[in-house]
């Protein structure tokens, strides 16, 4: 047995109901491949990579050697007029795998930090360009870009900025893509690509000169896996072009293979200006995020510098390019290349994809979406929107497994180094849990 704490009073957990859990709290004590342990010792499958977070699975000695080595080599650089080579070697080996073009890489710790950085340097870019009055930006409903006060203003999800609307930034968002034809749709739906003209219709009652980008998450993930519809990112793609938007992917969960690609971008075959990335960078063993852009937006803004001895752009964080992240980033990336993880990702997505689809009769379910290795299981609603999705990750818990939910929706997301049999216990265990008539 792991130690349990006695004292629950003291830690504020986020995204949580912290008055349920301290009644049954349901904790991880260890982990290891594809498994975490309960303190009481009990095995817990882990269906979601964390938080999208452990695609090379949990406890890698690579990783952890890596981490102690930098720490007892160079624990901490500022980043401020200061540098460590580590960052530069990870910048380029990022520059390798992201899409042609982009290329130049800025560091911060999370994926909130990336998004607001990447809106950053959308407005340096235009006012770079003489354009500073495009400070408007266009997100999508039920989009989760972070929760930092740019991320919540592009936020799509109503709960999560309903309680701060006043203090967000100018944000005007389309329709998000998700129809009722398109239910238990297994990889990109045929319908919907027009709903990308919602762009258009923004540029025309707003202005498209006040608007600086367009910030989307490929595959739209905390909502529970909305896939986008044939052609809708190649029609976002055409029409921010036509309008001079910056388009800006948001890949902080489709970054690093879960599409069967290293980006979603790839995948889709649609090359945005700007990738936001976090999560799997480090396989999720230290906080460490990344936004990538390209040469060309990078030279407008160093050239509005001139010969000034000033920052090119008025922004940092005092962990962003920490040498011992970066450290775990290689030493990630790693693992990724020498055993092809995203390659398995790519192999073992029909067989995961086929074990969700098989879920479809179940009295619990009411569609299922995926892509890749990423999939959204929606719940049958119970009177109050979102106690279905509670209720069930708790059961999905007690059967041992661990799955993260979003209201309704359970967003399945496997380590890539998880086997066939991990895969099928996975079924099994949603299959005894959503199978049920009733879950409270
Ligand atoms: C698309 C997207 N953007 C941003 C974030 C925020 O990342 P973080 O929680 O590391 O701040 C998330 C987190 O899930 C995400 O899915």
């Amino acid at each position: 047995m792991l130690a349990r704490p006695t004292n629950f009073d003291h830690h504020w957990l986020p995204f949580t109901n912290n008055r349920m859990f301290r009644e049954t709290p349901q904790m991880f004590a260890k982990a290891e491949g594809v498994r975490y342990l309960t303190p009481e010792g009990d095995t817990v499958l882990d269906g979601s990579s964390g938080l999208f977070c452990t695609p090379a699975g949990h406890g890698r000695r690579e990783i952890a050697d890596a981490v102690h080595a930098q720490l007892m080599t160079l624990d901490y650089t500022p980043h401020f007029q200061r540098a460590a080579p580590v960052s530069f070697e990870l910048a380029e080996r990022l520059a390798g795998l992201l899409p042609e073009g982009l290329d130049r890489v800025f560091f911060a710790s999370s994926g909130s930090e990336a998004v607001d950085s990447a809106m950053k340097i959308c407005l340096t870019y235009h006012r770079a360009k003489g354009e500073g009055q495009r400070t408007r930006f266009v997100s999508r409903n039920w989009g989760y870009h972070g929760v930092n006060l740019g991320g919540t203003s592009l936020a799509g999800m109503v709960n999560n900025r309903r309680e701060f609307s006043g203090v967000t930034c100018d944000v005007v968002h389309m329709r998000q893509t998700w129809s009722e034809e398109q239910r238990y749709t297994q990889g990109q739906p045929e319908t919907g690509a027009e709903l990308a003209d919602d762009l258009e219709e923004i540029c025309r009652t707003y202005g498209a000169d006040t608007i600086a980008g367009v910030f989307v998450e490929p595959i739209a993930g905390s909502i529970g896996t909305v896939v986008p519809p044939k052609g809708y990112l190649e029609r976002l793609r055409a029409i921010a072009d036509r309008y001079g938007l910056l388009l800006i992917f948001d890949e902080v969960i489709t970054g690093f293979g879960r599409t069967g690609a290293a980006f979603a971008s790839q995948a889709f075959g649609v090359t945005p200006d700007i990738v936001t990335m976090a999560k799997a960078l480090t396989n999720g063993a230290i906080p460490m995020s990344a936004v990538a852009t390209t040469a060309a937006i990078q030279d407008t803004v160093f050239a509005a510098a001139g010969d000034q001895d000033r920052p090119e752009l008025f922004h940092g964080y005092t962990y962003s390019a920490h040498p011992v992240a970066c450290a775990a980033a290689l030493a990630t990336l790693d693992i990724y290349r020498d055993e092809k993880l995203f390659e398995r990702a790519a192999a073992l997505s029909p067989a995961f994809l086929d074990m969700i689809f098989g879920l479809r009769n179940l009295p619990q379910v009411s569609d299922l979406r995926g892509y890749g290795m990423l999939a959204g299981i929606q719940l049958a609603p119970a009177d109050k929107p979102g106690a279905k999705g509670s209720l069930a990750q708790r059961a999905l818990f007690d059967a041992g497994l661990h799955v993260k939910a979003t209201g309704d929706a359970l967003i399945v997301a496997p380590a890539f180094v998880s086997g066939e049999d991990d895969l099928e216990q996975m079924g099994d265990i949603l299959r005894r849990v959503l199978g049920r008539a009733d879950l409270s």
